[in-house]
């Protein structure tokens, strides 16, 4: 499974791309407010995340309403950078435009999926990338894994004919809050799971390392006092 970093904050996309795994960002309107953004330099703050993560896919979400207005926005954001993917929210409207931009070769990610018909839709309208949300299940107590199984095994039952049979679409596991769900999507077959940076970094931890590191350091201390 592949790690997406979950954030339009500029030194945390940074770190994790120095870290020398990570495959790819994911942003939506709440993170770059996040970010304290201003609408006239969004799209200059998505180009800079395009540079720092040059030739991995960084998503960056259309806020238009219309089909026709999300293939306009869609088209505009996807020439900033060669590694754009454009962003669309599953619903009436962006099934036509996720068609229109997929048939010229613009990589879509549909996010807000929380159903796999609503996934199976999306990969027949040709998105790239399908994103299932996880947290917010649990959110409102609900099992947001049970769910994501589900659409992992409905999405990879068939093939779609719009990319590479082995690149897509492929399955982002979004709304992720902890290191259980990094494990349980990799379980479930998850191609992707984008985490937010806090989390990203308690992947790293586990308390018995953290443990183990303070007995070594302890021990050198001891053996370097010695010499
Ligand atoms: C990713 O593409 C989503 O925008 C993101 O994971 C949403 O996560 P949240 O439920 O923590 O806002």
């Amino acid at each position: 499974m592949k790690f997406f970093v979950d954030t339009a904050d500029l030194d945390e996309i940074k770190e994790a791309e120095s870290w020398g795994c990570l495959s790819g960002v994911t942003t939506n309107p709440s993170l770059y407010a996040k970010t304290g953004g201003k609408l006239a330099d969004f799209e200059g703050h998505m180009v800079k995340i395009c540079q720092i993560c040059e030739g991995l896919p960084v998503s960056a979400e259309s806020t238009a309403e219309t089909t026709e207005d999300m293939i306009a926005e869609g088209r505009r954001l996807a020439s900033l950078a060669p590694n754009i993917v454009v962003k669309l929210p599953i619903c009436e409207a962006s099934l036509p435009a996720m068609h229109t931009l997929a048939k010229e070769g613009i990589r879509v990610n549909c996010t807000l999926v929380f159903s796999a018909p609503q996934a199976l839709l999306a990969a027949r309208a040709g998105a790239r990338y399908i994103s299932p949300f996880v947290g917010r299940f649990d959110d409102i107590g609900d099992e947001g894994l049970d769910h994501l199984e589900e659409m992992i095994d409905a999405v990879h039952n068939y093939s779609y004919g719009y990319w590479d049979e082995e690149d897509g679409p492929e399955i982002i596991t979004a709304s992720v809050r902890t290191p259980h769900h990094v494990t349980q999507a990799a379980l479930l077959g998850a191609d992707i799971a984008t985490v937010p940076f806090g989390a990203l970094k308690k992947c790293v931890h586990h308390p018995l390392t953290d443990r183990g590191l303070e007995l070594f350091a302890a021990d050198w201390a001891k053996v370097t006092a010695e010499a």
